[in-house]
C-alpha cells in the first residue's frame, strides 16, 4: 500500500515538473527561511527547470540554502543574510517573494498590510535596482494591495512591465479542485476550477459552473463549497492555533506557479492558469489589476484570457467581488504614492 501511494505521489511529483524544453533558469526566494520559504525552496530545488537557486532572508536564508543545497539535483543552491539582498538578486530571471508576517486566527489578510507593505516595497525597490528586467511572483499577503505595490514601485523606478509581475493564487485553485473533487467523488485532476478575481474573502471568486462535475453541485452544497474556497485561508489559520497560516500547501501552491511560468519562458505553448495580473477586464470600472487565466509564455503573461461565461449566482459572486477587490488595490497604489 505505501509503495503505491509513493508511487502515487512521486507521478504526480513528475507530472508536476514535467517539461521537455532545455533551458534553465535562476530562480531568487525573498523570505526563503519562512514557513512558505523553506519547503517552497526545496520544491523549488526539485525542478529540473530551476539551474539556480538564490535564497535570502533577513534571518536563517544561509542555514536553509546548505540544508537544501545537498538535495542531489543538478541546481547549484546560495543562500544570502539580511544585508545581501542585492547580491541574492543579481543575474535572476524569476523572482518569488513570500516575505512578510502571517495571519493570527481573527485577522484578515488586510489586517497585516501594515508591517507587509513596507517590506514588499522595499523588497521591490531593490528588483528594480538589481533585477529589473526579472518575473516577479508575490505571495505576501494581502496580495490584492501587495502587487500594485510592486507595480508601482516599478513604475516609480520606470522598470514595470506588466508582463513580468504575477501574484500568486494557485493555493485557490488547488483548494477549489481539491474541495471539489471530494463533493462529486472525483480527483481533483478531473475538477480543474478556474478562480478569477482576487485573494482574500469574497474577493476569491471560483467559476464551478465552468467545470462539468463542478456545475453539478447546487443549493446549499454549492454555498458552502463557494464559502470553503473562499474562506479555505480561515480553516488553516484556525486549525494552526496562533502558529501561522498554510505553509505547505502554499509551497506546493507556488512550486506549481512557479513551474507553469518557467514552462512558458521555455516556449511551451498552452500554459494557462489563473493569476492575479495587471489587467483590462475590468479597467472600465477603475479596477486595473485582476485574477483571470493567464496564457503564459517566453516574455510572461502572453494573453489574459476574458472570464467567459458564468452563471447567475458567479455573477453575484463577481458583484461582491469588485468594491472590496477596488479598494485594496487602491490601498495599496496609495501607500507607494505617499511613501517617499
Ligand atoms: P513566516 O513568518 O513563517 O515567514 C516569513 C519570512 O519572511 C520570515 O522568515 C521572515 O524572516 C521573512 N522576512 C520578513 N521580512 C523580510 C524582509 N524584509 N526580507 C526578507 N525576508 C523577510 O510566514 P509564512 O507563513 O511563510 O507567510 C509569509 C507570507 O505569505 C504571509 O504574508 C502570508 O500571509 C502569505 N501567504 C500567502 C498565501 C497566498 O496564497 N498568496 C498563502 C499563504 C501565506
Ligand atoms: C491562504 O489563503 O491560506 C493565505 O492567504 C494565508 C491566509 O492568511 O489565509
Amino acid at each position: 500500500m505505501f509503495a503505491r501511494n509513493a508511487a502515487r505521489a512521486f507521478s504526480a511529483h513528475s507530472r508536476m515538473f514535467s517539461s521537455s524544453a532545455a533551458r534553465q533558469t535562476k530562480v531568487c526566494v525573498l523570505g526563503a527561511g519562512g514557513g512558505i520559504g523553506q519547503p517552497l525552496s526545496l520544491l523549488l530545488k526539485t525542478d529540473p527547470l530551476v539551474s539556480s537557486l538564490s535564497l535570502y532572508d533577513i534571518r536563517g536564508a544561509p542555514g536553509v540554502a546548505a540544508d537544501v543545497s545537498h538535495v542531489d539535483t543538478a541546481s547549484e543552491v546560495n543562500g544570502y543574510p539580511a544585508d545581501n539582498l542585492d547580491e541574492a538578486l543579481e543575474g535572476v530571471k524569476v523572482v518569488v517573494i513570500p516575505a512578510g508576517v502571517p495571519r493570527k486566527p481573527g485577522m484578515t489578510r488586510d489586517d497585516l498590510f501594515n508591517t507587509n507593505a513596507s517590506i514588499v516595497r522595499d523588497l521591490a525597490s531593490a528588483i528594480g535596482r538589481v533585477a529589473p528586467d526579472a518575473h516577479v511572483l508575490v505571495i505576501s499577503n494581502p496580495v490584492n494591495s501587495t502587487v500594485p505595490i510592486v507595480a508601482s514601485v516599478l513604475e516609480k523606478a520606470g522598470v514595470f512591465d506588466p508582463r513580468r509581475l504575477f501574484g500568486v493564487t494557485t493555493l485557490d485553485v488547488v483548494r477549489a479542485a481539491k474541495f471539489v473533487s471530494g463533493l462529486v467523488g472525483a480527483t481533483p485532476a478531473e475538477t480543474p476550477i478556474t478562480v478569477v478575481g482576487g485573494h482574500s474573502g469574497v474577493t476569491i471568486v471560483p467559476l464551478l459552473s465552468q467545470n462539468n462535475l463542478g456545475q453539478s453541485l447546487t443549493g446549499e452544497t454549492y454555498e458552502k463549497v463557494v464559502h470553503r474556497i473562499q474562506y479555505g485561508g480561515d480553516e488553516v489559520v484556525k486549525a494552526k492555533d496562533g502558529a501561522g497560516s498554510a505553509t505547505l500547501s502554499m509551497a506546493y501552491a507556488g512550486a506549481k506557479f512557479a513551474n507553469a511560468l518557467l514552462r512558458g519562458l521555455n516556449g511551451e505553448k498552452g500554459v494557462i492558469t489563473p493569476t492575479f495580473v495587471k489587467s483590462d477586464l475590468f479597467a472600465s470600472q477603475g479596477i486595473d489589476f485582476f485574477s483571470s487565466s493567464v496564457e503564459l509564455g517566453v516574455n510572461g503573461v502572453e494573453k489574459i484570457h476574458p472570464i467567459g461565461n458564468i452563471s447567475p449566482e458567479e455573477q453575484k459572486l463577481i458583484d461582491a467581488c469588485l468594491p472590496e477587490l477596488k479598494k485594496n488595490i487602491e490601498k495599496g497604489k496609495s501607500f507607494v504614492a505617499q511613501s517617499s
